[in-house]
């Protein structure tokens, strides 16, 4: 009999099959590794307690196993499970893990400077939030997200974001890459098997939506964005398709009006759902930032947003505002996955945002990364004309193309070498030529938000040995 014991606040289960004896229970589990070394076990009078043994056969057995070297007991300490000499069996199911390479600088792109995560005003703002929360609001809760920050977001998107958004289209998530599973998931129910995205886009996203069932298709993107005319074009409209029109991931550009309305219009005429991934709208350097398209057709575009750049990915918090349609079926698919986002969470952010702490992080936000942004488009445009670089008008990253003196793997490889973190372009193609049969240039996808504020020197450093191809190595 297996069984799990509580003695004295301390849970130890033991393996108590076929009348095995106490003492071969806990040598076993010493033996492959489900009781660490270190790990306290219970008193000897709460075990017996527990077993309805004698305490004699409990003191009995942890003797034993102290004198063959499992356990460690010493007067008046509680008796603890001793380091093995050899070692221990790997236990069945331990897979060998190769620690992630731990770099020493970081340009990854999609990342935010997290040492900005505003902890004072959020745990304030959870205070407040578990203040005035009733006991009902920590049960299970509504799959749709919670109301009060359902009502919270509708009204910083359509302040913000320009979003034609009312809390009941509204549906809290866990995460973009969720989001858009659920998306999926919804959409392949209904029947469908295919799904246009940006050509290049982010590859994980695509995985997403295979996973889910659907075959990606690309359509290519230039300085105004993804070519409509590209997608009017497929012999067949994809379902739905993915777009960035704030801020082009990878490239950067900004959809232009005409291409938002010619969209739209493609969009409404072949009934293909446009989901708008509005990762990092809140960035805008230059101007005023551009409103949402889901605005020019809120029963045909998804609009998408993340805590991801503004506040951390880590969160894992993120909404949707769906055309009326979908918003039952997503919820429906919700209900089977997690059923909803942590309350908790979900009151804090509603909270942030009522308060108005939210805007005045994104402000700060703001500023300090158009300052980075510049440090880098600076040190770009001296290092040479070949890299000049694009989409640096929003957002957390600048692309590079590379010319003919530097391949991607090359300058990879020695961004490695100098434990600087970097991401390419090849990844986020889907096809390997252009429309026009040219092989795809080699490019870099710079993220200057991910370092904190002390590194970003140095990762800059860091970047121009990289580029200049100096072998200083910094590891
Ligand atoms: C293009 C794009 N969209 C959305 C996201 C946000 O994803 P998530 O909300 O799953 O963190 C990211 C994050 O890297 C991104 O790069």
């Amino acid at each position: 009999v297996a069984t799990s014991w509580s003695s004295s606040g301390l849970d130890l289960h033991l393996d108590l099959v076929g009348g095995r004896s106490l003492a071969d229970a806990i040598r076993h589990a010493v033996r492959d590794g489900r009781l660490a070394a270190g790990t306290r076990l219970p008193s000897t009078r709460a075990l017996a307690a527990d077993l309805g043994v004698a305490r004699g056969t409990v003191t009995s057995a942890y003797a034993e196993l102290a004198a063959e070297g499992y356990l460690r007991s010493r007067q008046g300490a509680p008796t603890v499970v001793a380091a093995l000499p050899g070692g221990r069996a790997p236990a069945p199911t331990a897979r060998p893990t190769t620690p992630p390479a731990e770099h020493r600088w970081n340009l990854m792109p999609g990342r935010p400077d997290l040492s900005l995560f505003p902890k004072t005003a959020w745990l304030a703002a959870t205070r407040r939030a578990l203040t005035a929360a009733t006991a009902t609001d920590l049960g299970y809760g509504d799959p749709q997200g919670h109301p009060a920050l359902r009502q919270a977001l509708a009204d910083h998107l359509g302040r913000v974001r320009g979003v034609v958004a009312t809390p009941d289209r509204i549906v809290v998530c866990g995460g973009h890459s969720q989001a858009l599973r659920l998306l999926a998931t919804v959409l392949h129910t209904a029947g469908a098997r295919t799904i246009a995205f940006e050509d290049p886009s982010m590859p994980e996203f695509r995985l997403v939506t295979a996973a889910a069932g659907l075959t990606a298709i690309g359509i290519p993107v230039d300085e105004h964005g993804i070519q409509v005319d590209a997608l009017a074009a497929l012999p067949a409209p994809p379902a739905a398709v993915v777009v960035t029109p704030a801020h082009q991931f990878p490239l950067g550009s900004t959809l232009h009006p005409h291409r938002r309305a010619a969209l739209v219009e493609l969009a409404r005429a072949t009934d293909t759902l446009v989901i708008e991934d509005d990762y990092d709208g809140e960035f805008r350097f230059d101007r005023q930032p551009v409103g949402a398209v889901q605005a020019l057709a809120p029963d045909q575009v998804v609009y998408a947003g993340t805590a991801s750049k503004t506040l951390a990915p880590g969160l894992r918090l993120s909404w949707l505002v769906l055309p009326d349609r979908l918003v039952d079926p997503v919820c429906r698919a919700r209900r089977f996955t997690d059923r909803h986002t942590g309350v908790i969470e979900q009151l804090t952010l509603a909270e942030l945002l009522r308060a108005g702490d939210h805007d005045q992080h994104v402000r700060r936000c703001r500023t300090h990364y158009r300052r980075r942004r510049d440090r880098v488009v600076d040190l770009l445009t001296e290092l040479g004309g070949e890299l000049a670089p694009a989409g640096i008008a929003a957002g957390l990253h600048v692309v590079v193309l590379l010319g003919d003196s530097r391949t991607e793997a090359d300058v990879l490889a020695r961004a490695e070498r100098h434990s600087l973190q970097l991401e390419g372009l090849g990844p986020t193609w889907l096809s390997d030529t252009s429309p026009t049969g040219a092989p795809r240039p080699g490019g870099l996808v710079i993220g200057y938000a991910a370092p904190p504020e002390h590194a970003f020197g140095l990762a800059l450093r860091a970047l121009t040995e990289v580029l200049t191809g100096r072998e200083t190595d910094t590891r």
